[in-house]
């Protein structure tokens, strides 16, 4: 994979992102640590809280990657059942090294977010963090979240909005679109999945669009800026049957 796959929303995107991501399956741990300087813990811890709000019984983490997020909800919950899901290979192998390393059972299944593999209302949450913004196509993605969700489930999806236009904004626009592709190159050996991240930030919508997509899909929906708008979590509630 020598191109970068293309931004925002396009058809041709989702083999390319698998691809992509089955090359630096091997370096996203370090470059993850290294690139966010450990500020993305925060945010995750917050956007478990809202996934474990209503105690679920079932949680599937979509674009589990290398499971980290899946791993965490298994850790602070183990009484849940908790499935990754993803399209890499790579990732998914990795993330069942570290499930049996750490000694947790979660399930990690290949699978398209686009088209989930698993029948409608399995699930009573669903976790989805840095995934979104690489589907190909937003709304279909969400229909799919909310079909495999039980009734009063959730869907938290965790993801970095366009940066924030004030001056904490620009400092980080010119660290992610300078620093952040130059490190990662080096370290990753694939400059151009490096390129394409901050690309598809910039490509991505403002939460308040995000979740107008997710009301227009049925989810009862908000959202919660962090670290002054550098990330956003989403939250959608599929309406509980009365
Ligand atoms: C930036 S990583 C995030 C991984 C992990 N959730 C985390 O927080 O570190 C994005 C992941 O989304 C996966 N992905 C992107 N589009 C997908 C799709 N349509 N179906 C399944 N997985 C997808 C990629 O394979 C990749 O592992």
């Amino acid at each position: 994979m020598k191109s970068a796959p293309p931004v925002g929303e396009n058809s041709e995107k989702g083999e390319k992102v698998q691809a992509m991501f089955d090359s630096i399956a091997g370096r996203y741990d370090l470059l993850n640590r290294v690139l966010s300087m450990g500020v993305d813990r925060g945010w995750r811890t917050t956007a478990t809280q809202e996934v474990l709000a209503n105690n679920p019984k079932d949680v599937l983490d979509v674009a589990t990657g290398t499971g980290d997020f899946a791993l965490t909800i298994k850790k602070i919950r183990p009484t849940t059942n908790v499935i990754g899901s993803d399209f890499a290979a790579n990732m998914l192998e990795i993330a069942r090294e570290k499930a049996v390393k750490q000694q947790l059972e979660i399930r990690f299944e290949q699978g398209d977010a686009l088209n989930l593999p698993y029948p409608d209302a399995s699930f009573d949450a669903i976790s989805c963090s840095f995934g979104f913004r690489n589907f190909a196509d937003f709304k279909r993605g969400l229909e799919e979240f909310y079909r495999v969700l039980r009734p009063g489930g959730r869907c938290v999806i965790l993801e970095f909005p366009p940066p924030p236009d004030n001056l904490l904004g620009q400092v980080y626009g010119l660290y992610f679109r300078h620093v952040l592709p130059f490190v990662g190159g080096i370290i990753s050996g694939r400059p151009e999945a490096y390129r394409y991240l901050p690309e598809s930030v910039i490509a991505f919508p403002k939460p308040e669009v995000l979740v107008k997509l997710m009301l227009e899909v049925g989810f009862e929906a908000r959202f919660q800026v962090l670290t002054a708008g550098l990330a956003a979590i989403h939250v959608g509630v599929k309406k509980a049957l009365y």
